[in-house]
């Protein structure tokens, strides 16, 4: 069972970041928290392989882009993005970092399991959820309909050029599901994107007209 969010506008020593000692909810638990050191360039990696193909002009439907920053790991966002998994909670928050004194972009990846298996998050999974989102995306403004594509946005937006993660799986106390296992995956972005009536990216084409003039 998968579920995902976004929003802005929209093994205990091998980790970074382990802030919470618990869940929001006293009744759950954690099977694992914080993130593991080989995460980080494969996160890094592979959103900006999304970004390179972006203005290769190979993703399917999604016109060729120019500008796209290569994102960096961020510790700060991290630490922030670490600490909402921490809740245990599905949701948004609404973490502002003063940096550009607003809400950062934060997506969300919910995955429930039977079974808990140490050392064991998908990443690969969670960031590939976010960017399929690009077949609800017809390229041009950011507008209303974002909620389909927020976090494909989020990811791509030529401005952003930092990054940071956490994660956490924990009890859920659905017993009766028989998926009582959740992990939650959090990344933020910033400076943030997806600003309604803007476009994520510039085109190649405009580029390329603008030069000629
Ligand atoms: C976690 O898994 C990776 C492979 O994905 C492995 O290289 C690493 O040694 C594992 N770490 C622990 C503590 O099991
Ligand atoms: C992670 O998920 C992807 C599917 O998106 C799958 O192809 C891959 O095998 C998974 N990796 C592991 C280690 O389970």
């Amino acid at each position: 069972m998968l579920s995902i969010k976004f929003l802005c506008v929209g093994i205990i020593s091998m980790m970074l970041f382990q802030n919470g000692e618990s869940c929001t909810d006293p009744e759950l638990e954690f099977y694992e928290n914080g993130l593991h050191h080989k995460d980080i360039p494969k996160i890094l990696h592979q959103h900006n392989q999304y970004r390179q193909a972006i203005m290769d002009g190979t993703v399917p439907g999604q016109p060729k882009g120019i500008g796209l920053k290569h994102l960096k790991w961020d510790d700060k966002l991290a630490k922030s993005a670490q600490e909402i998994a921490d809740k245990c909670i599905f949701e948004h928050s609404n973490y502002v970092d003063e940096r550009w004194r607003h809400k950062v972009c934060e997506n969300l990846h919910h995955s429930s399991k039977a079974f808990f298996a140490p050392n064991n998050s998908n990443w690969t999974k969670a960031i590939e959820s976010w960017f399929s989102e690009h077949i609800y995306f017809r390229y041009g403004p950011i507008g209303p309909g974002y909620d389909k594509y927020g976090h494909y946005t989020a990811m791509i937006w030529a401005d952003t050029e930092l990054i940071g993660c956490g994660y956490a799986a924990y009890d859920n106390n659905q017993e009766d599901t028989g998926l009582d296992v959740s992990e939650l995956y959090v990344c933020h972005y910033g400076p943030p994107g997806n600003y309604y009536h803007r476009p994520p990216y510039q085109l190649a084409q405009e580029f390329y007209a603008e030069q000629s003039l």
